[in-house]
């Protein structure tokens, strides 16, 4: 592995002490990896830098993104006029961290939907910004288990899934993102533009607006729990609650990205991207139960799970008493993605490879009992919990 910071301090000898070495574009700044992109690519001491970083998201720049010394723009990618007068200025980018998605009711539209993200934002930076070298797309392990909707349907990899695994034979709008990315980078050789993909499973880490934030949900869950003096049943089913698990912490993913947009060795190439141990959810219902000092938990062998979803459909008034007396940020049940956590709890993990990752270089990791309590402690310190 490259020693980062030895050379950039050999580097830094030659150069002003604040010119920016590198310009990163964070499409999807606020969400849960573009949060920790936003936080990670400013300091001092980052892999590639110092970096100068645009950020980009659709509604106004949140009070918990605030601090990040970067420039916000509001645009919407899905819109070509939108992308081109927001993003054609931005003439400096080198690299671009892709870590945004939209959601359709099936997924042939989510095909849809997000190559024409993708690709409006390519074909904006590609045209304008002469120095763009790399470009990082996250999508996710449901390139080997398929889209929510082809579950059970489809027959999913053997896990722990390997990066160069044929794809499953259903619609999938990771495999529709990597077409354009491959389309409009990969195969222009002349452009001299590299690319990563980068695969997490369950995400741990911090955003009010993100679409899937299970720490988040989780915390919500607790807190409910707690406040109606009821047990923290586990939701999900008896496999789920039994088996062995893994997740990515949110910065950790930030960190390989940030690895693979320097490294040599990481240029045009998907990783999976764990936390590189593993765990039950017997566990870690413990270590949630503890944060939100709850003394009766568990999975009820009787009653066996149950739909979170239908469960938070009565619950909006308890919440809303919630968020009152402790004075929390307002968010709303129905607008947090309970169905998602019914379906990541209602069958075994899937879990990932991080051999390639780390025979590349490669080597962070996290334990996720510690990432799991940190990202619940965030959510307590802005005040999304109490
Ligand atoms: N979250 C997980 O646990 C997880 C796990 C595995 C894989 N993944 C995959 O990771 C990828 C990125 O998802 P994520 O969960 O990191 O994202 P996320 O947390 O949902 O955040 C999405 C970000 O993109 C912005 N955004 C959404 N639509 C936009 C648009 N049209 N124009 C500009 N900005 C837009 C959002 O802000 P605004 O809404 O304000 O625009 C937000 O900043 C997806 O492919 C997802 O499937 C996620």
């Amino acid at each position: 592995m490259m020693n980062f910071k030895l050379q950039r301090k050999h580097e830094e000898d030659h150069e002003a002490p604040h010119t920016p070495k590198s310009v990163g574009l964070v499409i999807g700044v606020t969400g849960i990896v573009g949060n920790s992109l936003a936080r990670i690519l400013p300091q001092s001491d980052t892999p590639g830098g110092p970096w100068k970083v645009y950020g980009v998201a659709r509604r106004p720049r949140p009070h918990w993104n605030s601090d990040y010394p970067m420039e916000y723009i509001q645009c919407d990618i899905s819109d070509p006029k939108d992308t081109v007068s927001k993003l054609s200025r931005l003439t400096d980018v080198t690299h671009i961290f892709y870590v945004t998605w939209a959601s359709r009711s099936t997924e042939p539209q989510n095909c849809e939907a997000n190559a024409a993200m993708i690709r409006n934002v390519l074909r904006v930076v590609i045209t304008n910004a002469p120095n763009l070298c790399h470009v990082c797309l996250q999508t996710g392990t449901r390139h080997y288990f398929g889209p929510y909707e082809s579950l059970g349907k489809v027959e999913p990899q053997e896990p722990p899934c390997l990066e160069d695994l044929p794809r499953l034979n259903a619609p999938n709008f990771y495999y529709a993102l990597e077409d354009v990315l491959f389309e409009e980078v990969g195969k222009k050789e002349d452009l001299n533009i590299t690319w990563s993909v980068h695969r997490p499973g369950s995400i741990f880490g911090f955003s009010p607006y993100s679409l899937v934030n299970i720490v988040a949900m989780l915390s919500v869950y607790a807190s409910i729990c707690k406040h109606e003096k009821k047990p923290l049943r586990f939701p999900g089913s008896e496999a789920a609650w039994n088996c062995y698990s893994d997740v990515s912490d949110a910065d950790l993913i930030a960190e390989q990205q940030i690895w693979a947009a320097v490294d040599p060795n990481a240029k045009n190439e998907a990783f999976n991207v764990n936390n590189g141990d593993v765990f039950k959810w017997k566990q870690f219902w413990t270590v949630l139960a503890e944060q939100f000092e709850i003394e009766e938990y568990g999975f009820d062998e009787e009653g066996g799970g149950f739909s979170l979803l239908e469960m938070m459909k009565e619950k909006e008034g308890v919440w809303e008493e919630i968020v009152r007396e402790n004075q929390l940020e307002p968010t709303k049940l129905e607008e947090i993605g309970w169905w998602l956590l019914d379906l990541f709890f209602s069958g075994e993990g899937l879990m990932t490879s991080m051999n390639k990752s780390k025979e590349h270089g490669f080597l962070g990791f996290r334990n996720s009992r510690k990432s799991f309590v940190s990202w619940i402690d965030k959510n307590k310190a802005f005040k999304i919990v109490p």
